[in-house]
């Protein structure tokens, strides 16, 4: 029986994943290499470092501590630029009424994204009020694929992780929810998130219908 839906945010609820795509991608592009939507993959649900450590595997460059910072920062700016212009209408459709359909029926409803700047983005979309918890990758030491965040998310919503569902469009974001003991709804292709225990191609598909099938 489900009773917590948990979100993941980049991909899930908005298409900010695009927004990270572009940004290593013009990193990528300074370090002399092209990033494909393929390789892209493994930089969804990671944290930041851990995205920059997949790029520079991918150029085979070795850096310091202190330049990998410094390359982090670049990307976060590129990132942040893009986000600050996001409006409301970006949310994807359905996905504001899904959260509202949830909350009324009387589902709890928490957003786990390991981004740093998910607060922002959500003050953008005018969504912050909309969860009953948010965490972040702030909040937590071992980023998706490492349960962490879910079990959190679990915990400040006072549900036990066999009665949460989690909602990711990332393959670490599935094992995440998977390790957390918890149901998850893969947003994306079947090919990609195979170990989802449902896969849809858009989150505003789902319906508060289906919580008592899956
Ligand atoms: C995740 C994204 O939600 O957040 C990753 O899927 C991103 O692509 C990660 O790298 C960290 O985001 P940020 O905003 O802290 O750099
Ligand atoms: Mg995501």
């Amino acid at each position: 029986m489900v009773k917590a839906c948990i979100f993941d945010l980049d991909g899930v609820i908005v298409d900010t994943a695009h927004y990270h795509f572009l940004a290593w991608k013009r990193l990528a592009n300074e370090l002399g290499f092209n990033l494909t939507e393929t390789d892209n993959e493994r930089l969804k649900g990671v944290s930041r470092l851990q995205s920059l450590e997949i790029i520079l595997e991918l150029a085979g460059i070795t850096l310091s501590d202190h330049e990998k910072e410094l390359l982090a920062n670049k990307k976060n700016t590129w990132f942040v630029d893009y986000v600050e212009r996001m409006v409301p209408e970006e949310i994807f459709p359905g996905v504001r009424k899904l959260i509202q359909d949830l909350r009324s029926a009387g589902i709890k409803v928490a957003l786990a994204s390991s981004s740093k700047n998910a607060k922002t983005v959500i003050q953008l979309l005018h969504i912050q009020n909309d969860f009953d918890a948010v965490v972040d990758g702030t909040m937590i030491a071992h980023s998706k694929p490492d349960p962490e965040i879910f079990l959190l998310a679990s915990t400040k919503l006072g549900i036990p992780p066999s009665e949460c569902l989690v909602f990711e469009d990332a393959e670490a974001g599935v094992e995440a929810a998977r390790a957390a003991g918890m149901k998850c709804v893969g947003i994306g292709s079947h090919d990609q998130l195979g170990k989802a225990t449902k896969v849809i191609a858009k989150t505003g598909e789902f319906t508060v219908a289906e919580l008592s099938r899956i």
